[in-house]
């Protein structure tokens, strides 16, 4: 089958179309047809080899933590899948992803796939949608009728984390640039403020809740927003590499937030993409062989929106 590789760390330049073997599904496992992965920030820093501490992984590795696809062999034991049922799911970091036409996966990882759009477009959902459910639901324990911050609300996570927290009943406050502000205002955001041209604390009159940060701003930025959080209230930051600033004194938690699989969580999310609850944007779709050039643009801070992989 065909795969997109890298056999060392490095530019974009080092992923590379190769012809490698079916994997077979051991057992508990099986082999999923790929129908598309997603381009994740992460992929970047992986490819780059920063992030060899945390996710250790064998060169060659085939990129794409997300997968959509059908089921295509079974491995001994498995009788919770059959051949034939789409699919999606967050591959464990550091094994093979999804770049590839197959790719093998625990079955207990694997959620059903939304059945009301296109198999391919569902891999948008896995690591950004868990990523928001968790940020929301786990850590910030979201409640009707609470008020939060959602910095960075224009990107993937964004996109989801503003739909699942005014479904919750919160009053949701996002940040967008001029481009995006529609998008994140359809996505049910009450307020919206326009990150390029207002000076956020300084935008936030009444203390919220919860602040989630998904925006690439300093370490300085992130402390000065502590000020907006309410006494007891709670900072998510997915920015990992600035941890999350807390007030012990007001009784604001900081919480740095590292995205798990659960695929009781992704079920969840398929089952509110069906019903109608939770759209899944898609800016690009892609084949595999054009990588390197998402990876490229990605660099250059010049993607625009979640893109699918396709592997023709
Ligand atoms: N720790 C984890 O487990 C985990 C999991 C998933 C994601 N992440 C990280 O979380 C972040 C968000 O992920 P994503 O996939 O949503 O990324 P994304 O699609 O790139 O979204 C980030 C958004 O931040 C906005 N932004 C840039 N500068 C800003 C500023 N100064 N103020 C406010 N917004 C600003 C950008 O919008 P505009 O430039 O268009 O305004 C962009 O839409 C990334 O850093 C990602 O690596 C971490």
């Amino acid at each position: 089958m065909k795969a997109i590789r890298f056999h060392e760390y490095g530019g974009p330049g080092v992923l590379r179309l190769d012809e490698v073997d079916l994997p077979t599904p051991d057992a508990g496992q099986v082999r999923v047809r790929v129908a598309a992965t997603s381009f994740n920030g992460v992929d970047g820093n992986i490819r780059a080899g920063r992030m060899q501490g945390p996710m250790p992984m064998d060169l060659p590795h085939v990129p794409g933590l997300d997968v959509a696809g059908v089921v295509d062999a079974l491995g001994e034991g498995v009788d919770t899948l059959r051949a034939g049922d789409a699919v999606i799911g967050f591959l464990p970091f550091g094994d093979d992803g999804a770049t590839a036409e197959y790719v093998v996966v625990a079955a207990d990882g694997l959620a059903p796939a939304p059945t009301t759009i296109p198999l391919g477009d569902a891999a948008a959902l896995p690591v950004v949608g868990l990523t928001a459910w968790q940020a929301l639901f786990e850590h910030a324990d979201l409640r009707a009728g609470q008020r939060i911050l959602v910095n960075g609300a224009s990107g993937a996570v964004g996109g989801y984390a503003v739909q699942l927290a005014k479904a919750a009943g919160a009053h949701v406050i996002a940040t967008a640039g001029p481009r995006t502000r529609g998008r994140v205002e359809k996505q049910g955001a009450d307020v919206v403020i326009d990150h390029t041209a207002e000076d956020l604390p300084a935008a936030i009159h009444e203390p919220v809740d919860v602040l989630l940060n998904l925006a690439p701003i300093t370490p300085e930025q992130l402390t000065a927003l502590v000020a907006v959080v309410a006494d007891g209230g709670v900072i998510v930051n997915t920015t990992v590499w600035m941890p999350a600033p807390s007030d012990e004194a007001r009784g604001v938690r900081g919480i740095d937030l590292f995205v798990r699989s659960d695929a009781t969580q992704l079920a969840g999310l398929a089952e509110r993409v069906d019903r109608g609850e939770l759209t899944v944007d898609i800016a690009e779709r892609v084949p595999m062989t054009d990588l390197a050039s998402v990876h490229a643009r990605a660099e250059r801070g010049a993607l625009d929106g979640k893109v699918i992989v396709l592997p023709a």
